[in-house]
């Protein structure tokens, strides 16, 4: 049964992916700011898919019959340092954002809602991934340290991705 608890944790839920949309967004403003194409664009195509992530869950309490509920979305920060301290806030970020589906996923499983706890499989697959490709890119920057030409590298590599 689709209760009002798990409509409000999905509310809620639909709130954080929107905000990490903003915050990515901003982060792609910063790297735009620096001259770091690929880094902007890499963290546009990620801004993209945490509004998607939000229309997932937003379309989805619909088809349960549901009220959506859109609250304030939170300031991101605009200053940014390096590169590298830039990917350790989206996996710190991201991390928190996995703690938060989990929450979920065990609400929904107290609750005995077991289409939302279906639901959440693709999210919680899906923050395996995020973790994986922003830690891989963390790697990669602690690799390189301080050389130009290195991060030179990873920003055209990090321009290759396109939209999913
Ligand atoms: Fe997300
Ligand atoms: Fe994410």
């Amino acid at each position: 049964m689709f209760t009002k608890k798990v409509q409000d944790g999905l509310n809620d839920q639909i709130n954080k992916e929107l905000f990490s949309s903003y915050l990515y967004l901003a982060m792609s403003a910063h790297f735009e700011s620096v001259n770091l194409s690929g880094f902007a664009g890499w963290m546009k195509v990620q801004s993209q898919e945490e509004t998607e992530h939000g229309m997932k869950m937003y379309q989805y309490v619909f088809e349960r019959g549901g009220r959506v509920v859109l609250e304030a979305i939170a300031k991101p920060a605009a200053e940014y340092k390096t590169p590298l301290d830039v990917m350790k806030k989206v996996l710190e970020h991201e991390k928190k954002v996995t703690a938060s589906i989990e929450a979920l996923y065990e609400l929904a499983l107290k609750e005995k809602d077991y289409a939302s706890e279906v639901m959440l499989h693709w999210f919680i697959k899906e923050q395996v991934e995020e973790e994986k490709n922003v830690n891989d890119i963390i790697e990669l920057l602690k690799s390189i340290g301080d050389n130009p030409a290195g991060l030179a590298m990873v920003d055209q590599r990090l321009g290759f991705r396109k939209k999913g």
